[in-house]
């Protein structure tokens, strides 16, 4: 969800003000996903390194997270979309971690759309510290591997590898997101900036995806 800030420069605005239309864009992407076929959407809200920007962006930033999980959680129980959020919980702040456990909570029994919201994540910190939790010996290691990533993130078990990754407002790095479960992940980098991104941006990238050969290493396309 890169190009808040540069959207509000432009319009001689605050940062912050640049974050509160990106929720907004956050909002039309998930009404948008399931009338998209879109059964997991994964949304990087906030990095571990993202504790480093200057603590005003920071506070505005943790305050409109909060505000859009107790704004919008009566809405996505209407809607079925079941919330996860995804990296380390014990650096927030109290209000914000229950405001997280209840909107998971309220949202349990969704099924039209897994929304996974990633706050305070690092794919590496993540991969790390499911490094250090004991394995299960008889298991599959890859398998396993992805249990102990699951309880580390506080992902919910079973949830797909990705699909597709699309990064805006001309971007090209990883950034620490999802480095692992994206192993097989197609790309796309869109020169628009986040908040400017709406339903048409969505509509095309699948589209762009769904044009994509994938062969997971093979020689042919798996059907799909
Ligand atoms: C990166 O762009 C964006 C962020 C670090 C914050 C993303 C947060 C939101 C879209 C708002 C709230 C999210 C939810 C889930 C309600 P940037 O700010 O670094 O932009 P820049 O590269 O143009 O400076």
């Amino acid at each position: 969800m890169d190009g808040n800030g540069r959207w509000a420069a432009s319009r001689g605005l605050s940062r912050s003000a640049g974050h509160r239309q990106g929720a907004q864009a956050v909002r039309r992407t998930v009404e948008a996903a399931p009338e998209l076929d879109i059964s997991t959407l994964t949304l990087f809200a906030f990095s571990a390194d993202n504790w480093q920007r200057p603590p005003s962006e920071v506070g505005s930033l943790m305050f409109l997270l909060q505000k859009y999980l107790d704004n919008e959680s009566r809405r996505m129980v209407e809607n079925g979309v079941r919330l996860n959020v995804i990296g380390r919980r014990d650096r927030l702040q109290p209000a914000i971690a229950r405001a997280i456990a209840r909107t998971e909570e309220a949202t349990a029994e969704g099924t039209g759309l897994l929304l996974r919201v990633a706050i305070d994540y690092s794919a590496r910190q993540a991969i790390a510290a499911a490094s250090q939790l004991p394995p299960r010996q008889d298991a599959d290691p890859a398998e396993d591997f992805v249990r102990r990533l699951d309880r580390v993130t506080h992902a919910l078990a079973g949830t797909p590898a990705v699909d597709l990754v699309i990064r805006t407002s001309g971007e090209q790095r990883v950034s620490d997101f999802l480095l692992w479960e994206s192993a097989y992940a197609e790309f796309l980098f869109l020169p628009v900036l986040w908040p400017d991104f709406d339903r048409h941006h969505l509509e095309a990238a699948v589209a762009d995806f769904r044009g994509r050969n994938r062969r997971f290493g093979r020689l042919q396309a798996l059907a799909s």
